[in-house]
């Protein structure tokens, strides 16, 4: 598995020699004029807080002004429709990570497995401490989500696992870009509604949703109710994402069950686990959660960071698709993945010409996040060409 944090510190020597490196490794937010974050807003509120909003220590979850924000935040209009029908438990984490190791770590069982994607972010890193394996199964089918290898793979886990953790990360998928249809996204709750003699943990990933260009980003939330009482489903928000504000390390965990039982134990779980691992998120980190007054401007800098992305995917997949330069299906967001074989040296063919991408398993991942739209635009041409695709 590629270290992705050493192969952009790799870049970040390449710059230092070659002024024509093109850095397309980490999943962070670059604005055009190569400002990391790109949120002026958020970078403001950090240099205004007072030595008492940021050194003290925080509680375990967050505090109750912070859990409110994060409910309302991450959840939008449906929030009533969540409290109302589900029994929600916010608790911070270090970002969205903090999420995942804590759910692998309270409901993995040593030596089962968790279905994943065959495509898909580092989950392989937080379940590996806990002596977790993956099932994968085949993202796509053409241009769709694969719901037939999907299912597939999920019969096979139910049949000798009681307990299935089956992580779905939308919208803006990484390494993808892709973003399920809502008749894909009921299909999976279709789905996941008839293993109900199975405990099923869904861990939502939307680290990425407040750069989805859906129409209404969280309408996909409001199904969640429709999930059975065998469900627990924990969401994990991105601080990282949602702020461009990556070293904070701010996240957040909301667990939600139709099942008061369900959903009670998963509260003590997170809990649990933040006190016996973390024990408090930073501080500005959580502080940040709280500055209303600053919304509107943050709400400024966040759709100007959206529709710059959103630029620099037109123009590639635009380029990619005009020279035929194999890619998973792009909808929007921070990444595209061009397939290819042998990922390994078709990274080290890039680099060799200042190119840093990441490769995994069917392909390399290019951050466009990270790149303005001057060096993603001849990008998809320069990936053909140096490696050969
Ligand atoms: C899909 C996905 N989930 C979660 C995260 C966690 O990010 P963080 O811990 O910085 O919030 C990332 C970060 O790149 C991600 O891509």
């Amino acid at each position: 598995m590629a270290d992705i944090l050493q192969i952009g510190k790799d870049a970040q020597e390449s710059k230092r020699h070659f002024p024509d490196t093109i850095d397309a490794s980490i999943g962070m937010f670059y604005d055009e004029n190569h400002v990391v974050g790109g949120f002026p807003s958020v970078y403001r509120v950090l240099k205004s807080l007072a030595p008492e909003l940021m050194l003290p220590y925080n509680s375990v979850d967050g505090g109750t002004e912070f859990k409110q924000n994060v409910s309302s935040w991450l959840l939008g209009r449906y929030e009533k429709l969540i409290w109302d029908t589900m029994h929600p438990f916010v608790c911070s984490t270090p970002g969205g990570s903090g999420v995942v190791s804590a759910v692998f770590a309270s409901y993995g069982r040593e030596k089962e497995a968790i279905l994943v994607p065959n495509i898909r972010w580092q989950y392989g890193r937080f379940a590996k401490p806990r002596a977790l394996t993956l099932e994968t199964y085949t993202m796509f089918e053409g241009s769709a989500f694969n719901l037939k290898d999907f299912e597939f793979k999920l019969t096979k886990l139910a049949a000798h696992q009681k307990r299935i953790i089956v992580v779905i990360n939308d919208p803006c998928h990484n390494p993808s870009g892709y973003t399920l249809q809502l008749s894909e996204w009921l299909a999976i709750i279709d789905l996941l509604n008839r293993f109900s003699d199975h405990e099923i943990v869904l861990l939502y990933d939307v680290a990425y949703i407040d750069y989805s260009l859906e129409k209404d980003a969280r309408l996909k939330i409001s199904y969640l109710p429709t999930l059975g009482k065998h469900v627990v489903t924990v969401m994990a928000f991105s601080g990282s994402k949602t702020f461009g504000a990556y070293g904070l390390r701010l996240g957040a965990a909301i667990s939600l069950s139709v099942d008061e039982k369900k959903a009670m134990e998963c509260q003590q779980k997170l809990y649990g686990y933040a006190c016996g691992t973390w024990s408090s998120s930073a501080t500005p980190s959580i502080e940040l959660m709280m500055r209303k007054e600053n919304k509107p401007e943050f709400l400024a800098d966040l759709a100007k960071a959206k529709d710059t992305i959103s630029q620099r995917g037109v123009i590639f997949k635009k380029q990619a698709a005009d020279i035929q330069l194999k890619t998973a299906p792009y909808v929007n967001g921070f990444y595209s993945f061009v397939l290819c074989d042998k990922s390994e040296e078709v990274y080290a063919k890039l680099a060799e010409h200042h190119i840093f991408v990441v490769p995994m398993e069917g392909g390399i991942r290019v951050a466009l996040c990270s790149l303005s739209l001057k060096e993603v635009d001849g990008l998809a041409a320069k990936i053909k060409t140096i490696a050969s695709l």
